[in-house]
């Protein structure tokens, strides 16, 4: 690996203590104008001092994020269908290599659909993302999304996860299930997990525990973040967990305390 690919990686998972805070806020790429991410300069600028990657399209990167930022960013350069499309998540290249050195990015992610009819489709486009990626020593997300019809479970995201480190990820991003610890003890590359729909604020803080406490490297969430009651304050509080070996009670404790203080 060489010295651009490691000092990127090191941009998104952090040397002193291999873990990391991804905010992902790319929903708008499917999903439109997703609430909380409605006017993102307004949303999201005041979480990013509390992040370490914020992970976006294009689009929303420069309309809404100031240049002089210094959050490091992860592109995502795979996309294609929307929310309303029964092959949601058929998903090709929506952002080329040389565009993501253009917007100086720490790493660029992509979302690989296993199991589905047209997973050779994604699975070719997200090696061909790797090949460019590695000459250009940019690291690669596998986000490894889940289909409509398909069962999350621990058999299945280690199936997607080991793929994903296989065809060439750096980095795989997959679903907190039970049994996590072989997702991760057979995925040879660091794993981050997706936060999902919004749910409960301590299930989310026990959920991203028991993650870490798995193996995992950190999260990339979106929802529970940015839709939370008062989002800045559960950033610091996801933050306790990945950052500071909080527990979820001690960092329930955090959000609960700023709670109020902040406000949307
Ligand atoms: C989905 O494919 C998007 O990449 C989201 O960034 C991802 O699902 C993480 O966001 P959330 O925590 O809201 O699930």
């Amino acid at each position: 690996m060489d010295w651009g690919m490691k000092n990127r990686l090191s941009k998104i998972i952090k040397a002193k203590d291999n873990r990391t805070l991804m905010l992902a806020v790319d929903h708008g790429y499917f999903m439109g104008p997703t609430t909380g991410l409605e006017q993102m300069d307004k949303s999201i600028v005041p979480l990013m001092p509390y992040a370490d990657t914020l992970m976006l399209t294009r689009g929303a990167l420069r309309n809404y994020i100031p240049p002089e930022s210094e959050t490091p960013i992860v592109l995502r350069v795979s996309g294609g269908t929307s929310i309303l499309n029964e092959n949601l998540l058929h998903e090709g290249i929506i952002a080329s290599m040389e565009e993501a050195v253009r917007l100086n990015v720490a790493g660029v992610a992509f979302s690989i659909l296993v199991g589905a009819s047209f997973e050779r489709d994604t699975l070719l486009a997200f090696t061909e993302i790797v090949d460019e990626a590695e000459s250009l020593g940019i690291p690669v997300v596998a986000v490894t999304a889940v289909g409509k019809d398909m069962v999350r479970d621990a058999r299945y995201m280690s199936l997607a996860s080991r793929m994903a480190a296989e065809l060439g990820a750096h980095i795989v991003k997959t679903y907190y299930v039970e049994g996590f610890e072989n997702v991760v003890d057979t995925c040879p590359v660091p794993v981050v997990i997706a936060g999902g729909k919004k749910i409960e604020e301590l299930e989310c803080l026990k959920m991203a525990y028991n993650a870490l406490e798995a193996g995992a490297v950190g999260v990339d969430m979106g929802r529970n973040i940015f839709q939370a009651e008062n989002p800045i304050a559960m950033i610091q509080a996801v933050r306790s967990i990945v950052h500071e070996k909080a527990t979820p009670e001690e960092a329930y404790q955090l959000l609960s305390k700023k709670r109020g203080k902040w406000s949307r």
